[in-house]
């Protein structure tokens, strides 16, 4: 999978993709994360000015040329008018009025070859960004931060994750919260008896089948007091 970020602030990246997981996803060549400079995509090639005013009044907003411009560059097709429709990739502009972002909506991403993360700022991009060029619009939550780059990072390692081989134990991804809409059964580790609080026995019992029963039933108990939005109505 590759995944293509446009943004003014390339540098906030770093510390997201060259560490950890996914700098081990992209060493082993799972994924590939390309991060674009907006301003190269100026038309004003002295300036590097990508931001106007808002018609209207009310602050600087991303002009459409220089995002059109980038987006182009790097799926190497014109966006708008003759938009070419390659099921295969997604252009998607991080912003509040999105879709907010769940682990569905991760899962779907899963399926396309590269996306493109468009990151914007101020008071955001020209309506004509969301309307013509992006494919969908992801939020991830109700509140509103300076940039896009957290929460195309925030999406980036949500992703990256679920890729077969990027993460080294599988089960316990397919057991993590939100998976089958249910939240993580609990967990314990050393020591087994920490200032009188106790490891349930079950789990030093070395019953592997009791284990994954218990565990299952933890994981629905867990659902049912803390998100009990996420089972059906008649399970709450
Ligand atoms: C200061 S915000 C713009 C807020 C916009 N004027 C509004 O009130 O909806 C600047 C940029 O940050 C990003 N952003 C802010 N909140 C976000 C959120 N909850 N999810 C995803 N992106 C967000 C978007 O790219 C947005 O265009």
């Amino acid at each position: 999978m590759v995944i293509d970020v446009i943004t003014i602030f390339p540098k906030m990246f770093a510390p997201v993709i060259e560490e950890s997981i996914i700098k081990r996803a992209q060493n082993k060549g799972l994924v590939k994360i390309n991060i674009h400079d907006l301003r190269d995509h100026s038309l004003d090639k002295k300036h590097k000015k990508i931001d106007d005013v808002s018609y209207g009044g009310g602050g600087m907003l991303f002009k459409p040329e220089p995002l059109f411009a980038a987006v182009e560059s790097i799926l190497g097709y014109r966006a708008y008018p003759e938009k070419k429709v390659d099921k295969a990739k997604r252009i998607i502009l991080l912003g509040p009025r999105g879709k907010t972002l769940d682990q569905k909506t991760i899962g779907r991403f899963l399926n396309y070859e590269r996306l493109v993360l468009i990151s914007a700022r101020y008071e955001g991009a020209d309506e004509r960004v969301g309307k013509y060029l992006a494919e969908e619009e992801i939020s991830i939550g109700d509140y509103i931060l300076s940039g896009g780059e957290l929460a195309a990072m925030v999406l980036i390692d949500s992703l990256a994750r679920l890729i077969p081989g990027v993460v080294s134990d599988r089960e316990s991804v397919k057991n993590e919260s939100f998976e089958n809409n249910l939240l993580d059964f609990p967990h314990w580790t050393r020591p087994e008896n920490f200032r009188g609080l106790k490891v349930p026995r079950i789990l030093l019992s070395g019953d592997h089948a009791k284990i994954k029963e218990w565990r299952k039933k933890k994981a629905w108990e867990a659902t049912k007091k803390y998100r009990p939005d996420l089972l059906n109505a008649d399970d709450r």
